[in-house]
């Protein structure tokens, strides 16, 4: 099929396109956007069809050429081309915003008692009411004047202030009236009249019918750009937060159950049509402006006088329909694919925490790292995403230790914190060990899950900060499990020393005679960043964490292995590194100054040292090259 085939004509849309991809001068800052816009603007601009409204009789004097288009993303960003500030009333528009200021004031039970929610398939001013007498939804005149005395019973003279008010937060600034439009249409609006007073006699509208129609002209008469009706887009597709003031405007549900009426009956009897042909929940006015909103994406606000038959601005009809079509925004389009949440999976036999470890056990953890599964999420976890990971978790039952790293995950969908949720508190029934890490946006979820690691005591520690940490916990479990580790109280010896390695006995009892014992007590500082890098220091028992940010381990020493090796290399540097006891420690430092008498009586050891020192820096090489590996694999 087509993915074109929007209803507009094939010709024009090839026009636009083309157009579109001739671009021939990419300036620095070329946003594909506002140049796509600008030609559907310039392609639309000469679709002269339509007529201006006339029943309101100040609306047919607004100038039909007026032609403007806004687009607001959900980081607030405005994009706007021709007279996207040019101002007109908002008129039906009004509705929706009025709709959800009744569901924030009584809330939803209340609403729908007088207004139902379904397509009427009428005209906007249609006189028909449902077989309970409710009008058929907020977005036909009966619906919203009901909606407006409901707003007008409960607030009375201020009622209108509070519509301002509210339609105001959603366009980021204050609106105002425009008192002739207003005058107008109260001069007019019999037909309205007509409605008021049946809602009146259905005993749907229970306070004073005039002050009420007072009230619903006003509101119509607001005055709005294309460009604040894309903010108001923007506030409802960002369920009800506005991306321009960062303020919530009215709560999610209610931006939600707004939207839904907007994509089942916001174009009045081309409703069908729209949401068949344009997909996006959208709202007219016979001011000209139209307004339509992509969940979680943008607000689009278009102003252009002349309508069509059923009340619609041609133009902005004309507009929504390219949109829409070109870049496929249909919101039951599908996005993504729930496999791809897990960019990397992965065990510990070849990838491993950036921990310094002696030959055993390394060796121990080629053999069982394999009972230890990574998987590493990424993007925007919704509900089916969540069940998906899960049930990648359950495939690995045979894997004792499953970490769960959410460095790259942006949010969560509410639907998939419940899933979340669920699974968190059924841990103790799950086989494997599940241990979640570097979660780094705030939300519920995160101090949920932390709440919920600490309340789960028998299975804690399940959340590190970070990957790394988590990797190395799981390390130490399987080197528990499998080797008779050393604890780090235990002392190791010179001669297993990995930095010492090949150093025959009588070399190895000459290095002693240089070195001088030092003893830290946990959480000493070692050394410090920027220190004069004078020796290098064998970790005879104990613990010690590298870090250049505090509070941020890049590496942790065990017993056996060496810090500050580099100053062997580099003598003259400082210090990168900070050093901090983990444990109490125990170890032999070597002075920078005392290698040079070393080089002289005994120049083999030196060449020993710095062969090892090579062979150090390879390993280390080779596993951040197998965690690269393992991320890039399939
Ligand atoms: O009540 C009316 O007739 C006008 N104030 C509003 C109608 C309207 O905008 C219909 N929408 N396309």
């Amino acid at each position: 099929m087509n993915k074109f085939n929007s209803g507009v004509p094939f010709w024009f849309i090839t026009t636009v396109f083309e157009k579109f991809y001739q671009m021939k001068q990419v300036s620095e800052d070329f946003l594909p956007m506002a140049s796509f816009l600008k030609d559907v603007h310039s392609t639309s601009i000469s679709n002269i069809s339509g007529k201006n409204a006339d029943y309101i009789p100040e609306l047919s004097g607004a100038d039909p050429n007026q032609f403007g288009i806004a687009l607001t993303s959900s980081d607030g960003y405005v994009h706007e081309i021709g007279d996207s500030l040019n101002i007109f009333t908002i008129q039906s528009i009004s509705k929706a915003f009025v709709y959800s200021l009744a569901l924030e004031l009584v809330g939803e039970q209340a609403v729908n008692e007088i207004i139902g929610v379904e397509p009427s398939g009428e005209a906007f001013n249609s006189i028909k009411f449902q077989d309970d007498n409710r009008p058929f939804n907020p977005m036909i005149n009966a619906g919203a004047i009901a909606c407006t005395a409901l707003i007008y019973s409960l607030e009375g003279t201020n009622a209108f202030n509070r519509i301002q008010e509210i339609m105001g937060r959603f366009a980021g600034r204050n609106l105002h009236l425009d008192q002739k439009v207003f005058e107008s249409e109260n001069a007019t609006g019999d037909r309205n009249r007509a409605i008021a007073w049946l809602l009146k006699n259905n005993k749907i509208m229970k306070t004073d019918v005039e002050k009420s129609l007072l009230t619903y002209f006003k509101q119509c008469s607001l005055q709005v750009s294309a460009r604040d009706l894309s903010i108001m887009g923007a506030t409802l597709a960002c369920n009800g937060f506005n991306p321009v003031t960062k303020k919530r405007v009215i709560s999610i549900n209610n931006a939600i159950k707004t939207m839904s009426i907007m994509a089942s009956a916001g174009m009045y009897d081309y409703s069908g049509e729209w949401l068949y042909r344009v997909g996006l929940p959208a709202k007219s006015g016979v001011g000209g402006g139209i307004i339509a909103a992509l969940p979680s994406q943008f607000g689009l606000g278009s102003f252009s006088p002349p309508l069509d038959q059923q009340g619609n601005s041609v133009r902005g009809i004309e507009v929504c329909k390219i949109v829409s079509s070109y870049y496929n925004l249909h919101i039951l389009e599908t996005e993504g694919n729930i496999e791809d949440v897990i960019s990397a999976s992965y065990n510990l036999q070849n990838v491993r925490s950036s921990t310094e470890r002696q030959e055993h056990d390394i060796k121990i953890l080629l053999k069982y790292g394999k009972n230890a599964y990574v998987l590493e999420l990424t993007g925007s976890l919704n509900f089916m995403a969540i069940d998906y990971i899960i049930r990648q978790v359950n495939k690995h039952t045979a894997k004792e230790f499953i970490i769960l790293s959410m460095r790259k995950v942006s949010r969560f969908s509410s639907g998939a914190e419940k899933m979340l949720e669920a699974f968190i508190q059924n841990l103790s029934n799950i086989n494997n060990k599940i241990i979640f890490s570097d979660i780094k946006f705030n939300s519920e979820i995160k101090s949920n899950i932390l709440n919920n690691f600490k309340s789960i005591e028998s299975i804690s520690p399940l959340y590190f900060k970070e990957t790394n940490e988590a990797i190395r916990w799981v390390e130490d479990k399987l080197l528990t499990k499998y080797a008779s580790t050393k604890k780090p109280s235990d002392r190791v010896s010179l001669k297993k020393q990995l930095l010492l390695k090949g150093l025959s006995p009588i070399e190895l009892e000459f290095l002693k005679t240089q070195l001088i014992s030092r003893k830290y007590e946990v959480d000493a500082t070692i050394i410090s960043k920027g220190d004069a890098a004078d020796g290098i220091y064998f970790l005879k028992s104990g613990q010690v964490d590298i870090s250049v940010k505090k509070n941020r381990s890049l590496t942790t020493i065990n017993a056996g292995a060496c810090f500050g090796e580099f100053s062997l290399v580099s003598p003259h540097t400082k210090r990168s590194a900070n050093v901090i006891a983990v444990t109490d420690c125990f170890c032999e430092y070597l002075p920078i100054k005392t290698i040079e008498t070393v080089r002289l009586s005994h120049s083999n050891i030196i060449e020993i040292l710095l062969k090892n020192v090579a062979l150090l820096l390879l390993k280390r090489l080779q596993n951040s090259n197998d965690k690269i590996s393992a991320l890039l694999e399939d």
